[in-house]
């Protein structure tokens, strides 16, 4: 069993994406390491500029993406811990990947679609070609299983289409098709300001947004002031109906407190957002301080998380050099 998955470096990660992402990650990394197996965890900074990031921000953004990941729980003595830029076979088999997948296949992307939106003509050809860097991501490791939110899912499934035909086209046994680990656990959180839009990023609203740099009184005042409705919460879920706002709080809670949604509002029913923001402020407290408070003093030695990576990037070099070694051969490269 060997997991691969990545993130980017575009900004400070939020809680979205530790809830969504790097906790699954750290619980991942410990299930597969009981199996014999192995997890390659990576900072996606050759995606991160298909869209215009400044190099001083991609750089910084990816030592503190390292950073955060450590302090959330990835450890690199179980994991490999790199950066995609660190490790050139990647941006060489996305190359030798490009002549397998087909034009017809990217354009039906949605992601590129939703991404570049109105100016597809003014779209790096970068944006357009991401899902096959991503195939060659996890296809240049063998991985088996890849974690992906459902909005990447459709670009695991085209990892796979490229891999089928090139073992076709060429006659070899070579690439193993990656499985996609949804995890029902990961959750998708939402802005706390508009609960119809995804926690993200790009989100321009400060406040709707809890990163896991934020000092303790902002996370605290970023729940308290939390949009929600003015009703008392129900006993069950199925009488939430589509409060959202009720909802993406309920689910914040029950994932930080590794409990659920029923279990919760058994404590909550009936109490009103006065009783339940401050509980869920006070937990985010608990569980996302101890974490930032590592990142900063992580941070505080910049070359030591420079390091860290270094050593994974020459471990997932060892193990990229011959599959991209095969796949030059099976080419007559
Ligand atoms: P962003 O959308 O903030 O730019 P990324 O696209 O870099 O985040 O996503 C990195 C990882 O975090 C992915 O696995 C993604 O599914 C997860 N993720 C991002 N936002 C959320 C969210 N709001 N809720 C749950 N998971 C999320
Ligand atoms: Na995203």
């Amino acid at each position: 069993m060997r997991v691969v998955s990545g993130i980017k470096p575009t900004g400070n990660l939020h809680l979205g994406n530790y809830l969504g992402a790097v906790k699954q990650w750290v619980t991942l990394q410990d299930d597969v390491a009981a199996q014999g197996g192995e997890s390659m965890f990576f900072i996606a900074d050759l995606h991160a500029p298909t869209e215009w990031i400044a190099p001083a921000e991609l750089s910084a953004h990816t030592i503190e993406v390292a950073a955060t990941m450590i302090a959330a729980g990835i450890d690199p003595a179980k994991s490999i811990l790199f950066n995609q830029a660190r490790v050139p076979a990647h941006s060489e088999m996305a190359w030798l990947l490009n002549t397998v997948a087909r034009v017809g296949w990217l354009n039906r992307m949605t992601q590129f679609k939703d991404k570049a939106g109105k100016n597809r003509e003014g779209a790096s050809v970068g944006l357009y070609d991401y899902p096959v860097l991503m195939a060659a991501d996890v296809l240049l490791y063998n991985a088996t299983h890849v974690p992906v939110g459902e909005d990447q899912k459709q670009h695991l499934e085209l990892a796979r289409d490229i891999a089928t035909k090139f073992n076709g086209d060429y006659g070899v046994d070579l690439f193993t098709l990656p499985a996609p680990l949804i995890s029902k656990a990961a959750p998708r959180i939402m802005s706390l300001r508009d609960a119809s839009a995804k926690m993200s990023k790009s989100n321009p609203s400060e406040q709707s947004v809890v990163k896991l740099i934020d000092s303790d009184d902002t996370i605290a005042d970023k729940f308290r002031k939390a949009k929600t409705d003015p009703d008392v919460l129900p006993a069950t879920v199925e009488e939430l109906g589509d409060r959202a706002e009720a909802r993406n709080l309920l689910t914040i809670y029950a994932a930080l407190a590794d409990s659920d949604v029923p279990t919760v509002l058994g404590e909550f029913g009936g109490k009103g957002f006065g009783a339940f923001k401050p509980a869920l402020a006070d937990l985010a407290v608990a569980k996302l301080g101890p974490i930032r408070d590592e990142m900063v003093r992580l941070l505080d030695d910049r070359g030591a998380v420079t390091a860290v990576l270094q050593a994974g990037a020459e471990k997932a070099r060892v193990l990229a050099a011959p599959v991209l070694k095969q796949t030059q051969d099976a080419m007559g490269l």
